[in-house]
């Protein structure tokens, strides 16, 4: 079985982060979102993998080579404009030819891996399988209906009204009669090629379209507090790990901590769920549970908790705590020094800043 990553689009919902990083390479628990993907589709014996890229693509390109440090045999697919899901099914037909596959978004991370999945999908002989989670509000989702005796019955994209609070996950997998669907289908009214119309199409031609109602936890990472929910979750699942050349003086560290390869630690308490990155310096600080902060990092005289603070960024000599926080890469925090003493700040465009 082939994979298939969708990796364009250009995640307008999680600016600023996005003007100079491509969504799927900003990580949860310090680790890129594409990683994570790719990881699933190799632990569940999907090694073959087609990437479709969009603007992003070199970037993208750059951090995964040829896949061979993740154990994965990449091809690229490049898709010269945005246009849809079932639009860069139709572009990889060459990759795929006429094999099963799983197409996997790039932004998508869910609990517990898709081993059992796939091992349903090539147990039985359904032309599809679909993923569904039950969400408190499914209108950013493709929205499935479901007959009595669990079967499908509808798939809607985006509904204002949606039927049931059933939406599409971004897992699929499919034989060779998606290349007919995606190609009988047309735009839906965002002008895209929808993966849900061709799904839909299967169905009433009267393909075995299977769903699969996910227990666990499933997070689109389109937004910067879905990110932070995603954080939570894989720092929850994470092995904590202490590299033995870090350096911790004076410090108290929780049994759920992850303290990566160089990192410094200096009179500070640290409490888990939690990672530190390589090379970062923690000192006379407190990190709460459900932080990530990412390698080369300055965290002096500061209270984080539950934040992503990425790359290269310091955040030092603040009396408040910061929490809720995803800060980008390069960034300081500091305290203002001299006068006036107010909120002075340098913010970039589509930045938030919420002051209490
Ligand atoms: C896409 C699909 C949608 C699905 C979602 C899952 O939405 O069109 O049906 O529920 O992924 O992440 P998009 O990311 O294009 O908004």
């Amino acid at each position: 079985m082939k994979g298939l990553i969708l990796s364009g689009g250009s995640g307008t919902r999680l600016r600023p982060l996005t003007y100079t990083r491509a969504k799927q390479l900003i990580p949860v628990a310090n680790k890129p979102i594409l990683f994570r993907v790719i990881e699933s589709l190799r632990d569940a014996g999907v090694t073959d993998i087609g990437v479709v890229i969009g603007a992003t693509g070199p970037e993208i390109r750059e951090a995964l080579g040829n896949g061979d440090h993740l154990d994965v045999r990449i091809t690229w697919i490049p898709q010269r404009s945005p246009d849809g899901l079932a639009h860069a099914v139709r572009i990889a037909h060459d990759f795929l030819g006429d094999q099963r596959f799983v197409m996997f978004l790039g932004d998508n991370v869910i609990e517990g891996g898709i081993g059992g999945l796939i091992e349903d999908f090539t147990a039985n002989d359904w032309n599809s399988q679909i993923v569904l989670k039950e969400v408190a509000d499914p209108r950013a989702y493709g929205v499935a209906t479901l007959r009595p005796d669990g079967s499908i019955e509808r798939l809607v994209e985006k509904p204002a009204h949606p039927p049931t609070n059933l939406a599409l996950v971004g897992i699929y997998m499919f034989d060779h009669h998606i290349h007919q669907a995606v190609r009988a289908i047309e735009p839906s009214a965002r002008g895209e090629l929808e993966i849900t119309d061709a799904i839909q199409w299967l169905i009433d031609a009267g393909f075995h379209v299977a769903p699969h109602v996910h227990e666990g936890w499933w997070i689109d990472t389109g937004k910067a507090t879905d990110m932070l929910e995603a954080n939570s979750h894989a720092l929850a699942e994470l092995s904590p790990v202490i590299a033995p050349d870090c350096a911790i003086e004076n410090s108290e560290i929780d049994s759920r901590v992850s303290v990566q390869a160089g990192a410094r630690i200096r009179n500070s308490v640290l409490r888990g769920p939690s990672i530190v990155g390589c090379n970062t310096v923690i000192e006379n600080s407190f990190i709460g549970p459900f932080t990530s902060i990412y390698h080369d990092v300055c965290v002096r005289n500061a209270e984080i908790e539950r934040s992503i603070i990425l790359e290269h960024s310091s955040v030092c000599d603040i009396a408040a705590r910061l929490q809720d926080a995803l800060v980008g890469r390069h960034v300081s925090v500091r305290r203002a020094v001299g006068k006036p003493q107010a909120l002075r700040m340098n913010l970039g465009d589509h930045s938030s800043v919420w002051i209490p």
